[in-house]
């Protein structure tokens, strides 16, 4: 598909979140080279002013700027209404985060904010954006998980099991919405050096198969009606299908001698 068939499949505008920083930002500057309005959305104000002003200037396209912290209920509801005089034809669903260590170590406030952004945000803006899309006939919704959402991961096990959430999610919405002419992808990706695996502990310099967020957003936008899934890292793809190809007795076995 070319830049101007995207544009008229999943224009005039796209709503992304977690923009701000790492994947999200990715996203938006791949869709504003493809001409495309952007409603840009996280909590810091200062990275979306400046990422949406250096946008609007390089490619002539329009932008808006919605901070807003999706660990608050209301804050998907508030989205939608700022948004709702604009024809967004793509909702990337990319905001979330994560934390390593064993389960019982993890603050219950963080555990709790974690399913907010990456559980309740995408299950409600998705909820808010399919009649949206629907009235227009035509449109994408890219979900963004983890492949820590496919199999459960000791000593990552609320993260992933919000990804595991996502995948479903986006799946089960790839099917729903299908004869709707709504695309929807979730995307699975691996290591991605961004400022996640930093807040995390780890040291990326010393991650090997680790993507750039270009790649992966790039490769999400260019499969965007492939869907259901899309795992972004080969790598990646190779060690969970193996997993995933196991009685799922055996495959837990393997990964909790993987963890002790
Ligand atoms: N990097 C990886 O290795 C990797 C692997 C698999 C999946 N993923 C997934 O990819 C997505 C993007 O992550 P990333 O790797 O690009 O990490 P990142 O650089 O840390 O970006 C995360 C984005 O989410 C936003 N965000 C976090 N908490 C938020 C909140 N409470 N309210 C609103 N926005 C919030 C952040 O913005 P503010 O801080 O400004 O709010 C930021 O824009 C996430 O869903 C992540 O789980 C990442």
């Amino acid at each position: 598909m070319n830049d101007a068939e995207f544009s008229a499949k999943y224009g005039p505008w796209a709503l992304v979140t977690g923009a701000s920083s790492g994947i999200g930002r990715a996203f938006a500057e791949l869709l504003g080279a493809k001409k495309i309005n952007l409603v840009l959305t996280a909590r810091r104000a200062g990275e979306l002013e400046q990422l949406a002003s250096r946008l609007a200037a390089a490619h002539a396209i329009q932008t808006k700027v919605c901070v807003a912290d999706l660990a608050d209920a209301a804050a998907p509801a508030q989205l939608l209404a700022a948004t709702a005089d604009l024809d967004i034809g793509l909702l990337v669903s990319n905001a979330g985060f994560g934390m390593k260590g064993p389960h019982a170590g993890n603050d219950p406030q963080a555990m709790a904010d974690m399913v907010m952004v990456n559980c309740t945000a995408p299950m409600l803006l998705t909820h808010g954006f399919i009649p949206r899309l629907g009235a227009r006939g035509k449109g994408g919704m890219i979900l963004v998980s983890s492949v820590e959402g496919l199999f459960p991961c000791p000593n990552s096990l609320g993260y992933s099991s919000t990804k595991a959430f996502a995948a479903f999610l986006g799946e089960g919405l790839w099917a729903e919405l299908k004869g709707a002419g709504i695309d929807v992808l979730t995307l699975l990706p691996g290591a991605t050096n961004t400022e996640a695996p930093i807040k995390q502990g780890y040291d990326v310099s010393k991650l090997t198969n680790v993507m750039q967020p270009e790649e992966v957003a790039r490769l999400a936008l260019d499969n965007i009606e492939n869907g259901p899934t899309l795992v972004s890292s080969a790598h990646y793809k190779a060690i969970f299908d193996k997993l995933l190809s196991m009685p799922r007795a055996d495959a837990l076995k393997a990964m909790a001698s993987q963890a002790h």
